[in-house]
């Protein structure tokens, strides 16, 4: 399953959206399509999915949307149909909105039949996604001057170090994750690939802007849910908050107690937890909102803002309420801003409370 159910407050409502680009088995014709089509928008209409398959010079691109049930439903059909073959997922995501909520599937039979401003919106929505897989390519074979041109061109380009985070390196982590789900990559090889992820993320830089809190003075005790073996996405969050000024210190701890050892010891304004950005770890909300408990309780005195991250959060497949968190972040990218936000809002409360 790539796209998980969403039973949350906090996700309610996000749809998810899916681009693969496949190969035809054979070239179809005219009435092939329009058989392949017309069955295809009943079941898709029944799911609450829509969507546009674009059919040109043997290739197909397809773009998905709906509801992450309905459209996994319809993807593993898809996924095992042998009228195509070497299927590339682009890009899968959560959204807010969707792009085609007429069209249960649109169909071009051309790439210049649709309208411009369709394949505009569409190249705005995520042009970056055209990269990840190349990206997963170079980290898993662990080329690091690939990686690395790859990622001075598009810093060349002036794309945001947000959205390199979110549109390019969390994806890329998930595809491995999948990779490795699948049995096509080894636990080693995993780890190597996230491990020079994390590298190519050293080479992105945040630009503040004028929501930041500018030089903020905050700390924030950056920490893996315990035992979690992904480093990843506290790395990313490393380079970001000290970048916006914070005071930065990490744990990487092997036990609640341990991690309540050293937020007791350093005292920080906020800590954020981390399960892995490749994997679902869909059976860690308990022992999460356990150690979120005990995080809190290690330092009584003070208010402590807790954020949890990790694919389990970036597909919504939990909440924040469901592990007692003040944020749970679909992304590393903006996290910086919203944590200050919280701080600030618990520092103001503390001091209400206090005069
Ligand atoms: C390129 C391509 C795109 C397809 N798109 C859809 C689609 O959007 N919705 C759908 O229900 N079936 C689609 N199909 C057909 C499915 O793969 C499958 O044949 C159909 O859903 C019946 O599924 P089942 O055999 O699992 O019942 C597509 C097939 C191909 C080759």
């Amino acid at each position: 399953m790539l796209l998980h159910d969403d039973n949350g407050p906090t996700g309610a409502g996000m749809i998810g959206c899916l681009t693969y680009q496949s190969r035809a088995a054979s070239p179809p014709s005219d009435a092939d399509l329009d058989e392949l089509v017309t069955r295809a928008r009943a079941r898709n209409n029944r799911h609450g999915v829509t969507g546009m398959l674009l059919y040109e010079n043997g290739r197909y691109l397809q773009t998905l949307e709906g509801p992450p049930t309905g459209l996994d439903t319809i993807w593993s059909s898809i996924r095992q149909d042998e009228r195509h073959a070497e299927i590339e997922v682009l890009t899968q995501h959560l959204v807010s909105g969707r792009l085609f909520s007429d069209w249960d599937l649109l169909l071009y039979r051309k790439l210049d039949q649709a309208p411009k401003s369709l394949l505009e919106k569409l190249r705005r929505k995520n042009p970056l996604a055209q990269h990840v897989p190349a990206i997963v390519q170079y980290a898993l074979e662990a080329d690091e001057p690939k990686l690395n041109d790859l990622f001075a061109r598009l810093n060349e380009k002036g794309w945001s170090g947000d959205a390199l985070v979110r549109e390019l390196l969390e994806p890329a982590a998930r595809m491995m994750g999948d990779a490795w789900l699948a049995d096509e990559c080894s636990e080693f090889d995993l780890t190597l690939g996230l491990g020079m992820l994390q590298m190519a993320g050293h080479a992105v830089r945040y630009s503040k802007d004028a929501d930041d809190l500018r030089d903020s003075r905050y700390t924030i005790l950056l920490a893996s849910a315990p035992g979690e073996p992904h480093l990843f996405g506290p790395s990313l969050l490393a380079d970001q908050f000290t970048d916006a000024g914070w005071g930065v210190e990490m744990a990487f701890p092997t036990s609640n107690e341990a991690l309540t050892n050293q937020i007791n010891e350093q005292q920080p304004d906020a800590v954020d937890i981390a399960l892995s950005d490749a994997l679902p770890r869909q059976n860690k909300v308990s022992k999460l909102r356990e150690t979120v408990r005990q995080s809190r309780w290690s330092l009584p005195d003070q208010p402590l803002v807790v954020s949890v991250g990790g694919r389990l959060f970036a597909e919504a497949s939990a909440t924040a309420e469901q592990v007692g968190a003040d944020l749970a972040r679909q992304s590393a990218a903006g996290t910086r801003v919203t944590m200050g936000e919280l701080v600030e809002n618990a520092r103001r409360a503390q001091e209400k409370t206090q005069s």
